[in-house]
């Protein structure tokens, strides 16, 4: 039987972004085996959502949905009040997991894309982030970014930009809002094929990365666990990867 050895995160409670399905659904699991209670963001994936808040009430934590867009800094204020009157009046973790990954060459760069991009991808993120800061509890807030940062994603280049602002905006927000708030991030590879594609995408690209084989979205999970648990790291970004960031070619 599990201990609370095993369950280092009892008494805190977290809000993950996009959290009912893919990466954000395996995050919200780990955490909750973890002992946090869980408030499940979800935007379009409400069905999915619900599902994942009775599996994880199943395990015995508090677990709730919180429905909101994330397009701009308002939705992002209102969501985080919501999740945090939802988890009784307090959040302690908080995982950007939410995500657009529209494609789109350089050449062709729209600027509503580009501000819809780092609106979605790295504003919110930071106005979330904020918004815990400013609760002056302390806690902690992992950042989802793209092994690709290190590169350069041609295919996706508004995401792509958006993602290096989000990158430079962990650095910053974890010199702000320390010492009660510790800002760290995670950047996965290879992991799930993205909408579209299928496990075909995962085999034709793995060699992409110096351990050639994809990643799993559990792997994803234990590195936010890591950094949700760690106290004295702050500002530092995980890439699980399969050393893929090392290579620094796109594709290649
Ligand atoms: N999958 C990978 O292999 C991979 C690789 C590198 C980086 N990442 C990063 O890891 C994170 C998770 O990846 P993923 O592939 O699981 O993400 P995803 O499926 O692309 O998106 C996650 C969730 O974001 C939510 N979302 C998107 N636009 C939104 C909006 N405008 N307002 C509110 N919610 C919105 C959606 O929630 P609803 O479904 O509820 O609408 C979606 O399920 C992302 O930040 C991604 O950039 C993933």
């Amino acid at each position: 039987m599990a201990s609370d050895k095993d369950r280092p995160l009892v008494g805190q409670a977290a809000l993950v972004t996009g959290g009912a399905r893919r990466l954000g659904r395996a995050i919200s699991l780990a955490l909750a085996r973890a002992g946090a209670d869980v408030v499940v963001h979800c935007h379009r994936s409400v069905a999915e959502a619900g599902a994942l808040v009775r599996e994880l009430r199943g395990l015995g934590r508090g677990a709730w949905v919180e429905r909101a867009a994330l397009d701009d800094a308002a939705q992002a204020e209102e969501l985080f009040a919501a999740a945090s009157r939802s988890a009784g009046g307090r959040l302690d973790i908080l995982v950007n997991n939410a995500s657009i990954f529209p494609k789109g060459r350089l050449g062709e760069l729209d600027p509503a894309d580009l501000d819809r991009n780092i609106r979605v991808n790295a504003f919110v993120p930071f106005v979330l982030g904020r918004a815990l800061a400013r609760e002056r509890r302390g806690g902690c807030v992992v950042n989802m970014l793209d092994s690709r940062i290190m590169d350069y994603d041609a295919e996706h280049a508004a995401y792509h930009i958006s993602k290096r602002v989000l990158a430079t905006m962990t650095r910053m927000m974890a010199l702000e809002f320390a010492p009660r708030v510790r800002v760290n991030a995670v950047a996965p590879g290879l992991v799930l094929p993205p909408p579209g594609e299928d496990d075909a995408y995962l085999k034709r690209f793995k060699r992409t990365n110096p351990l050639e084989r994809h990643g799993s979205a559990e792997e994803v999970a234990e590195a936010v666990l890591f950094l949700a648990r760690s106290g004295f790291i702050t500002g530092q970004t995980v890439f699980v990867d399969g050393g893929r960031h090392m290579k620094g070619a796109v594709y290649g």
